[in-house]
């Protein structure tokens, strides 16, 4: 099974991430995982820091003559910013800059600085930040890498943004290139319009936007997760790294709010058998999973991002140490992030695939991996 961790404060000196899992043989080319990178840094209506950072991934282990040797491997992406943030961020002596104390709404700040006792809340946003997704996006670039190997892969587009909906058909892993040539990451070109129009006035007024993302993937086989412990399921491990990505609320499974709403011969996906293909849905409103395990069709997922926290015209908030009220502290900030949250959504998908397809076809070698699933596919009628 593959599993992560990253470290690193946003304005410190660099983010770095392990990940443990990643079969011997497989292929890791260093330009897969910047193209992620600087994926995640583009879309219409972010704000001043993409500029001052072009992340780049160093690989630190685990890998010899671009190929994984089955050790951790281990990244380390610097922050070009922390020469401007040396005063506030060293990690020995006394604290040269100004404190943080006024907690912003919608951030970490408030409930960090009471749970860990520091009356800095600067202690809490800098790990908070999102900043920390573009380890993420590193890491999940590996998964890709190794999913991509066993034909597996992932998109995503944006669905929604500041209340203006997409209206897109059934992608394939085609639509990718023209998705990413959108500056909100929509497949609806008219759509795309409007968005921007929203975000222009979003900026104007001084607020932010939300709205909702879909993360594909093509090409799982049946049988990924379990149903048989609930800590095995596949929906439950996918809803669970959407929303621990900072700002995503909520994430849905295919058509699930939808299918609150109607009768159960409404929802569910008739089952047929095509000789040469093998069992066949004509739909996919479960979004690819059913009993807690992929079914062979795509997995699909829909998650929804609150508008970003920092405002330019903040809202009230209280002093942690004065207790008296304050207009909240004024970070930069974006008025959206939409798009790049769809590049992060892709990494921790992948990054839950990948753990699922090594822990049922195996993790040491990519041939032994490679072998188990042939001979599994062999083994399903077609
Ligand atoms: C890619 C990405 C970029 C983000 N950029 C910002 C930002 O510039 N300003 C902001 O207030 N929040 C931003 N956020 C969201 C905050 O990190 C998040 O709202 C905050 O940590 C609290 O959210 P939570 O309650 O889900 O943790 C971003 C999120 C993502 C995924």
């Amino acid at each position: 099974m593959i599993r992560i961790l990253t470290a690193g404060e946003s304005h410190g000196p660099a983010l770095v991430g392990i990940l443990e899992g990643m079969p011997a043989g497989v292929k890791i080319a260093q330009r897969a995982i910047d193209k992620d990178l600087s994926r995640r840094q583009m879309g219409y209506g972010r704000g001043g820091r993409m500029q001052i950072e072009r992340d780049r991934a160093q690989i630190l282990s685990g890998v010899r003559f671009g190929e994984a040797i089955g050790s951790p491997i281990a990244l380390l992406i610097t922050n070009r910013d922390f020469a401007h943030w040396q005063d506030r961020m060293a990690n020995s002596g006394p604290p040269t800059g100004p404190a943080v104390t006024r907690p912003r709404p919608g951030h970490a700040d408030l409930a960090g600085a009471l749970k860990y006792g520091r009356t800095d809340a600067r202690d809490i946003l800098e790990r908070a930040s999102a900043r920390e997704t573009a380890m993420r996006v590193a890491l999940g670039a590996l998964a890709k890498t190794l999913l991509a190997t066993c034909g597996i892969q992932v998109l995503s587009h944006v669905t929604a943004l500041g209340g203006v909906q997409a209206d897109v058909g059934v992608l394939t892993p085609a639509d990718l290139a023209r998705i990413d040539r959108s500056p909100v990451r929509t497949a609806d070109p008219q759509a795309e319009v409007a968005m921007i129009a929203a975000i222009d006035r979003a900026k104007e007024a001084g607020d932010t936007l939300g709205g909702m993302v879909e993360v594909v993937a093509f090409g799982v086989p049946v049988g990924l997760g379990s149903h048989a412990q609930y800590d095995r399921r596949l929906d439950a491990a996918v809803a669970g790294a959407m929303v621990s990505i900072p700002a995503i609320k909520g994430a849905e499974v295919g058509d699930a709010w939808w299918s609150a709403d109607q009768v159960g011969s409404m929802v569910h996906d008739p089952i047929g058998f095509t000789p040469g293909e093998g069992f066949t849905r004509p739909t996919n409103r479960a979004g690819g999973i059913e009993g807690g395990m992929s079914n062979g069709q795509p997995i699909r997922v829909r998650i929804a991002m609150k508008p970003l926290s920092s405002l330019r015209r903040p809202l009230a908030s209280t002093d942690l140490i004065t207790h008296k009220p304050f207009d909240a502290q004024v970070e930069r900030s974006d008025v959206v992030a939409l798009p790049a949250a769809g590049v992060v959504a892709e990494a921790v998908l992948a990054l839950v695939l990948a753990s699922a397809l090594t822990e049922k076809f195996g993790a040491d070698t990519l041939t032994e991996l490679k072998r188990a699933k042939r001979a599994y596919e062999r083994r399903l009628p077609r």
